[in-house]
């Protein structure tokens, strides 16, 4: 559904009006196209105190990133302040001193990224001069504007997160801001950066329509064989995706009794390397109001099914060492939502099972687990919300407009990726830095 608001805004009588009437001014996002993949311009790389760098190799990575590595610029079109050396809390200060003069000089649609080191457990020091940068960065992603965003990343090393870093410093990052991603020590696999998911077979759920179809197309896209699964009654338009994406429609209810051994055969001999969870449905009521007929589907669609398949698709052997899942919570599942007991207790669940999933499913698989968390996506799912909480849910984030289902698949694309193999249990927010549970 188109946002008349946005649009208005872009031409400069829109411009003019919103500024003299004080209203939000959302910049239009800079997304990833075949013709400009990547952004334009200078990386201001910044250190938070001398000496303090626990990232030696970080200069070349960054200089991979296809911006213009400088020590210096009068307008960035991104800034990465490695912070990963601050050990106490006075250091704090460098980072403020690193950033302040800089932060008002970011091109518009341009990147702060922050680098942290991972909160020690035992050094209290450490712990709350670490811990005060997530506030820091989330309170940046609020003022920035523009289409600006802020991201803090904790990790070890710069080579196990090169490919958290070209995705944060390109255009398929756009709605993703105000988050923190915790990146381990991971043996990364050699990776044509361009085509990254080259010889992997993929299965995408809820692959018709809305943003299951655009998954399918950015990892296909992203080189990708495709499996696109739907229910049966939808089954022309998922062979639509699938002829026109060159992948295989697999029409097949995911609540059925045999659905993962069903999927396992339709993926034999090969396997499968890329397992997307993103089936999802909604039956809203006041809990007072619910009936079980709509409890029992919501929680059987989003969150059992998930559970039973990925179940089956590992212990059967059928997902590949090497391979990920990336599964489909929700903001609604972090910050509750009044008519959503059921959806939100589904969405949730889906970060409970991320989470104790991942150490043991890398371990013992060779597989990562994540979550995507999308917030207010434009959808046939959002279409269909009334009027007035729809246009609150496009603008109470800070980039002021909702996402587009391409958003939630590049995230996607950048957790399947073999090259992230340091991302494990991690969920990533794609909302645009959302106020609802921020
Ligand atoms: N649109 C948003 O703003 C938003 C926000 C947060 C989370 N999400 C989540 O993202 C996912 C995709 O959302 P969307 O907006 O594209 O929804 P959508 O309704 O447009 O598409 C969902 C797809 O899932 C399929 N599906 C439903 N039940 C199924 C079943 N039992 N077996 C197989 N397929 C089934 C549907 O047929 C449909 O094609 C969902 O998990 C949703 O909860 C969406």
């Amino acid at each position: 559904m188109a946002d008349r608001y946005l649009n208005f805004t872009g031409t400069a009588p829109g411009r003019f009006l919103t500024r003299r009437l004080g209203l939000p001014q959302p910049s239009a996002l800079r997304r990833w196209t075949p013709e400009r993949p990547y952004l334009e311009g200078e990386l201001l790389h910044l250190t938070a105190g001398e000496g303090l760098s626990a990232l030696p190799d970080l200069s070349s990575v960054l200089a991979r990133t296809h911006l213009k590595l400088v020590p210096d610029s009068s307008r960035p079109t991104a800034v990465v302040l490695d912070a990963t050396g601050i050990s106490d809390t006075p250091d704090l200060a460098l980072a403020h001193a690193a950033l302040h003069p800089v932060v008002r000089s970011v091109a518009e649609n341009g990147r702060v990224v922050v680098l942290g080191a991972p909160v020690s457990p035992s050094d209290h020091h450490q712990a709350a001069a670490q811990q005060a940068l997530e506030g820091f960065v989330r309170s940046l992603g609020k003022e920035l504007g523009r289409g600006r965003t802020a991201t803090l990343v904790r990790m070890r090393s710069a080579a196990a997160a090169e490919s958290t870093l070209r995705f944060l410093l390109s255009p398929r990052s756009a709605y993703v801001s105000g988050q923190v991603i915790e990146v381990g020590e991971a043996e990364r696999s050699p990776c044509d950066w361009d085509r990254p998911l080259a010889g992997r077979t993929a299965l995408v759920t809820g692959a018709a329509r809305g943003i299951g179809e655009a998954v399918a197309e950015v990892l296909a896209r992203d080189g990708a064989h495709v499996v696109v699964l739907d229910v049966p009654s939808v089954q022309a338009d998922l062979v639509r995706v699938a002829d026109r994406l060159g992948g295989t429609a697999l029409p097949l209810d995911i609540t059925a009794d045999d659905a993962g051994e069903r999927m396992a055969s339709a993926l034999a001999p090969g396997g499968l390397d890329i397992l997307v969870h993103n089936a999802g449905i909604t039956r809203d009521r006041k809990l007072a109001n619910m009936p079980a007929d709509r409890w029992n589907p919501v929680l059987a669609v989003n969150l059992t099914s998930v559970l039973r398949t990925t179940d089956a698709l590992l212990k059967s052997g059928t997902l590949n060492r090497g391979g990920s899942v990336v599964a489909t919570a929700s903001i609604a599942g972090i910050a509750g939502n009044a008519g959503q007991t059921n959806y939100a207790a589904s969405k949730a669940g889906i970060i409970g099972f991320v989470r104790s999933l991942a150490p043991g499913a890398l371990a013992e698989y060779g597989v990562t687990v994540n979550a995507v968390a999308p917030g207010f996506i434009e959808t046939k799912m959002t279409a269909a919300v009334p009027l007035f909480i729809r246009e609150a849910g496009r603008r109470m984030n800070s980039l002021g407009q909702g996402g587009l289902p391409v958003d939630v698949a590049e995230t996607t694309a950048w957790l399947a990726s073999p090259a992230s193999a340091g991302v494990n249990g991690q969920v990533l927010r794609v909302c645009g830095q959302s106020l609802l549970g921020a």
